[in-house]
């Protein structure tokens, strides 16, 4: 199914569209390729939506927490807002003080991506990143596929290639509440599991120190299944979490994060082949969003799967660097179970 999404800047329309398999429906935009809704059972085989989302292509536009959204060419902070490659600087838009966040002002998710492929459990989308676009090196080609197996899983699965090297770190910046996307209330009560043995401290600017610190001891230890909010408010000044959780762990194993709603039953598994995973629980959230819900702080949980952040400037940590005509590929697969 398609629907009508709404009008970009340059006058295009922007679409929504709809996949499912397996009892679970997905409806995602072409407005930054971003997933809208996601209509999961529960135990008791009612229907909710898990995620956060928009009414229409304006409201994703004007947003400020990209919601749903694809996140490239490079996800999370670049510190300085520059980065050397091949002897060369590249300067980027600084958005977040002066560094880097979600690859500066002029973002993916505000593109309008090409439809490739829609079938009744998975859609493809394109986009062409010219060279110099955002400040990264080289004209890419950029496809993420939304795929649901049938088996409670969808798969975003992310492709691209360059005519130099350059950096691709594409992410997905869902929310998710499995009471539902109109219980905001209900987002932090919800026990979350992460295997990760480290964590990468940050500065009060979200920038890491470049330190793996082990999350023993520590609020950020989430071994075994813990309300998200539970240690939130701790005084913990070093790890900066007066706003709450914004912190990037290493993904130690698959899943690397289980989700789990004790009263609606609903649980969600998150695996990936990245290195990262960034747990953020919508501390700046502030939106408008589906059915007249207004989504404020710590509405729902982003479970971002990705390089480390600023890895750039941490040559022993994994690199998001692909070299020209070589293919990045990843994938991320949210399970749920019910
Ligand atoms: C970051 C947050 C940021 C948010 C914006 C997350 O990926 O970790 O610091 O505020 O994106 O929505």
């Amino acid at each position: 199914m398609t629907k009508f999404f709404g009008t970009m800047p340059s006058g295009e329309q922007a679409s929504l569209y709809t996949i499912s398999c397996g009892g679970i429906t997905a409806s995602i935009t072409d407005c930054g390729a971003a997933l809208m809704a996601l209509t999961v059972p529960d135990s008791m085989g009612n229907l909710d939506d898990v995620v956060l989302g928009y009414e229409c292509a304006e409201d994703c536009l004007k947003g400020s927490s990209y919601i749903g959204a694809t996140v490239g060419r490079s996800a999370n902070r670049i510190k300085g807002s520059a980065f050397s490659m091949g002897g060369r600087v590249y300067p980027l838009t600084p958005n977040e003080g002066n560094n880097n966040l979600h690859s500066g002002p002029d973002a993916y998710h505000l593109r309008l991506w090409r439809v490739v492929s829609h079938r009744e459990d998975s859609i493809s989308f394109l986009l062409h990143s010219p060279s110099g676009d955002q400040g990264f090196p080289g004209n890419a080609d950029i496809s993420v596929t939304y795929c649901l197996d049938g088996r409670g899983g969808l798969h975003i699965t992310y492709d691209a290639v360059c005519d130099q090297d350059t950096v691709f770190n594409l992410t997905n910046h869902s929310y998710f509440n499995l009471a539902g996307h109109n219980h905001p209330e209900k987002a932090m009560g919800q026990l979350l599991t992460l295997p990760a043995r480290f964590f990468t401290p940050a500065d009060e600017e979200s920038i890491p120190t470049g330190e793996m610190r082990p999350v023993s001891g520590t609020p950020m230890d989430f071994r075994t299944p813990k309300p998200i909010g539970q240690d939130m408010e701790e005084d913990y000044d070093a790890l900066h979490l007066q706003h709450g959780y914004d912190h990037n762990f290493e993904v130690f194993c698959n899943p690397c994060a289980v989700l789990h709603d004790p009263e609606s039953g609903r649980t969600m598994t998150v695996s990936t082949d990245c290195p990262g995973l960034q747990f953020y629980a919508g501390n700046f959230l502030s939106d408008c969003g589906k059915e007249g819900v207004f989504y404020g702080k710590h509405s729902g949980v982003a479970l971002e799967t990705q390089f480390y952040p600023d890895a750039l400037h941490h040559p022993d940590w994994a690199q998001p660097v692909v070299k020209a005509g070589s293919r990045y590929h990843s994938e991320t697969v949210y399970r749920f179970f019910w």
